[in-house]
């Protein structure tokens, strides 16, 4: 089961009690050890974590600072840790634009854990939905140019090749917590089929109770992808 999380609310969690939005930041880092675990015990196989889109650059300045000191904090922190649970580590999003420093920890620690079999964890950062697809658009071309792909064979399956979940399953639920109703370009093909969960609670208090509650109701969902489910067919989830 792949589960994909946009973790929002930080700022308001942060403004609601007079802090700066950075502490809230912080405090959301805080959670992501918790949520990692959970998810394990809950039998998800794949965790995706939304934590810095492309559209997030255009916030003040001090913010993204301080948001790509809590990446490299966390990375330091979990380095280790992360390898000796079994996680294997996966980046989503282009890293072009990221501190060298900082992409160094990255290819590190895919490099470190990809081998790793009990859950991949993909953290998300500089990631948008559309611009995966404009990159995987771009490998696709390059391939149709040097003739190595003919364009009557380019299907579905083609165009998830390319993405930066290649040979991972799509997302069966998306969940966003903070209420806002919205994927926010957040795996826009990816999760053409995606459940969703819309949740009031912020990220900062998205706490192992909170989730399991999810997971549960998502469990209790009959999905169709379209189809139609026979009365009484077993579902598998
Ligand atoms: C959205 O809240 C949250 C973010 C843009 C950043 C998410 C980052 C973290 C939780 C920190 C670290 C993550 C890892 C993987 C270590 P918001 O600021 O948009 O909240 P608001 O809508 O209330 O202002």
């Amino acid at each position: 089961m792949h589960v994909g999380i946009i973790m929002d609310g930080n700022g308001r969690w942060a403004a609601k009690r007079g802090l700066p939005r950075l502490m809230g930041h912080k405090r959301g880092a805080g959670r992501v050890k918790d949520i990692v675990k959970t998810s394990i015990e809950l039998g998800v196989t794949t965790l995706t974590l939304y934590a810095f889109s492309t559209e997030n650059w255009k916030r003040a300045a001090h913010e993204v600072e301080g948001l790509m000191k809590l990446f490299r904090g966390y990375l330091q922190n979990n380095f280790v840790e992360l390898n000796e649970k079994n996680i294997k580590v996966k980046f989503l999003g282009d890293p072009t634009p990221l501190a060298a420093d900082l992409r160094e920890q990255m290819e590190n620690l895919e490099d470190l854990t990809k081998d790793n079999t009990l859950m991949t964890l993909n953290i998300a950062i500089n990631y948008g939905g559309r611009d995966d697809l404009v990159r995987a658009t771009r490998k696709i071309a390059a391939k149709v140019r040097d003739g190595s792909l003919a364009i009557d064979d380019i299907c579905e399956q083609t165009i998830s090749d390319h993405l930066d979940t290649v040979k991972q399953p799509d997302p069966d639920l998306i969940i966003r917590t903070a209420g806002e109703l919205r994927l926010s370009n957040f795996m826009i093909w990816q999760g053409a089929y995606s459940e969703l969960a819309f949740v009031k609670t912020s990220w900062p208090e998205f706490t192992p109770e909170v989730y399991t509650e999810v997971i549960a109701e998502y469990r209790s969902r009959t999905r169709q992808f379209g189809a139609v489910i026979p009365k009484g067919a077993k579902v598998v989830k």
